[in-house]
C-alpha cells in the first residue's frame, strides 16, 4: 500500500524513526508485537523493518532506521532522500516473532537498533500488566534508541539500560538477567548475531529451546548455514499438477519455479523475511532459512524456497 511518512525524529546520531499514514486515509488493519513490513525505499529497495509502534494504533506504522555505513541503498535512502510528505510502498505487517500467549513473565533481549520488535512487544505487555523485563544493551546512553520513552513511565520500571559490555563479559550479564527472571519466563531476542547466540545459548540451558524466541535483521553468514548437502541437485514436485522439476546445483527453488511459470512471491531472497514460505508435503527439506523455527523446521511441513534445499532426492510442495 501507499503510505505517508508524517513524522520523522532523530532517535539517535544514526537512528531515525518514521511514522507512516496510509495514503488514502485509511485505519490500518491490526498486528501483534514483533511484526514487520517491506519498505520500498526511493530507488527501489525493499528491506524488511519491524514495527515499533504501539500495535494498537491503528492510524500509523512506526519503523526505525538504523544508517548502515555499507548499505546497498535501503537505509541510506530512507535516511538521506526521505523527509515528511514522502511517499513509501509498505507491505502488510507479518509476524515471526510473536509474544507467547501461554507465558506468564517475559524477558526481552535487545541490543542495537534490535531494540524495535522488543519495544513493540513492551507497548503490548504493558497494556495488558503482563510480567516482563526488558534488557537494552548498547554502546553508550547517546545511541539508545527510545532512551526517553523507555526510561520514562510506563516503561521504566520494566526496562534495564547496560551500557558498554564488552563482548567477552556478555554471556556473564545475560546469565545474570536471565537468573532474576522466574525459570517459567520466555525469553525473547533481537541484535547482532552473535549478541542472539550467547543469550539463546543461556537461555537453553536455563529453561529450554521452546522459551526461547528470536529475530534476525540479517541472513546468517553462509557457512552458518552450511549443510551436508551442499549445493547437490533435486527435484521439486508440484502436488497439485504432478509437475516434478529438476533443481540443478546453484538455482534456487524460487527460480526453478518461475522458470516454469509458477511465481512465488517473495521479498528478501535471504531467507529471513519469511514471504516465501510454503507448505511441504513429502520429502526432507535442508532448511538453510533464519525465519523458519526450530520447531518449525523440525516439523519438516513447511519450506523457504529462496534458500531452503533438499537433504532427499525429492521434495512434494503443496502448490
Ligand atoms: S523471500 Fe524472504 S524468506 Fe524467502
Amino acid at each position: 500500500m501507499k503510505m505517508i511518512v508524517e513524522k520523522i525524529v532523530d532517535e539517535t546520531a544514526e537512528v531515525r524513526s518514521f511514522r507512516l499514514v496510509r495514503a488514502d486515509g485509511a485505519r490500518l488493519e491490526a498486528y501483534e508485537p514483533g511484526a514487520h513490513v517491506d519498505v520500498t525505499a526511493p530507488g527501489g529497495v525493499t528491506r524488511q523493518y519491524s514495527l515499533c509502534g504501539a500495535p494498537g494504533d491503528d492510524r500509523a506504522y512506526t519503523i526505525a532506521v538504523k544508517k548502515e555505513p555499507q548499505s546497498r541503498g535501503g537505509s541510506r535512502a530512507l535516511h538521506e532522500a526521505v523527509t515528511v510528505g514522502s511517499e513509501l510502498e509498505v507491505g502488510t505487517a507479518r509476524n515471526l516473532f510473536a509474544l507467547d500467549p501461554a507465558a506468564t513473565e517475559h524477558v526481552l533481549f535487545a541490543a542495537g537498533i534490535g531494540i524495535t520488535p522488543l519495544l513493540a512487544m513492551a507497548y503490548r505487555l504493558v497494556e495488558r500488566s503482563h510480567a516482563f523485563t526488558l534488557h537494552y544493551f548498547v554502546r553508550s546512553p547517546e545511541y539508545a534508541a527510545f532512551a526517553d520513552l523507555l526510561a520514562a513511565p510506563p516503561f521504566a520500571h520494566h526496562v534495564r539500560f547496560h551500557y558498554g559490555v564488552a563482548r567477552a563479559d556478555m554471556p556473564r550479564y545475560i546469565d545474570a538477567c536471565m537468573n532474576a527472571a522466574s525459570p517459567q519466563a520466555h525469553v525473547y531476542t533481537c541484535g547482532p548475531g552473535p549478541f542472539m547466540d550467547a543469550v539463546v545459548a543461556c537461555a537453553v540451558r536455563s529453561r529450554g529451546e521452546e522459551a526461547v524466541h528470536l529475530e534476525h535483521f540479517q541472513a546468517a553468514a553462509p557457512a552458518a548455514n552450511a549443510s551436508a548437502t551442499g549445493d547437490a541437485a533435486f527435484e521439486v514436485a508440484i502436488a497439485s499438477s504432478g509437475q516434478v522439476l529438476p533443481v540443478p546445483a546453484g538455482s534456487t527453488i524460487v527460480d526453478v519455479l518461475a522458470g516454469a511459470g509458477i511465481v512465488i512471491d517473495t521479498s528478501c531472497r535471504e531467507g529471513i523475511c519469511g514471504t516465501c514460505v510454503v507448505p511441504l508435503l513429502g520429502g526432507t527439506p535442508d532448511h538453510r532459512d533464519n525465519c523458519l523455527s526450530k520447531k518449525e523446521k523440525a516439523a519438516n511441513d513447511q519450506i523457504c524456497l529462496c534458500v531452503s534445499r533438499a537433504c532427499s532426492p525429492r521434495l512434494v510442495l503443496d502448490l
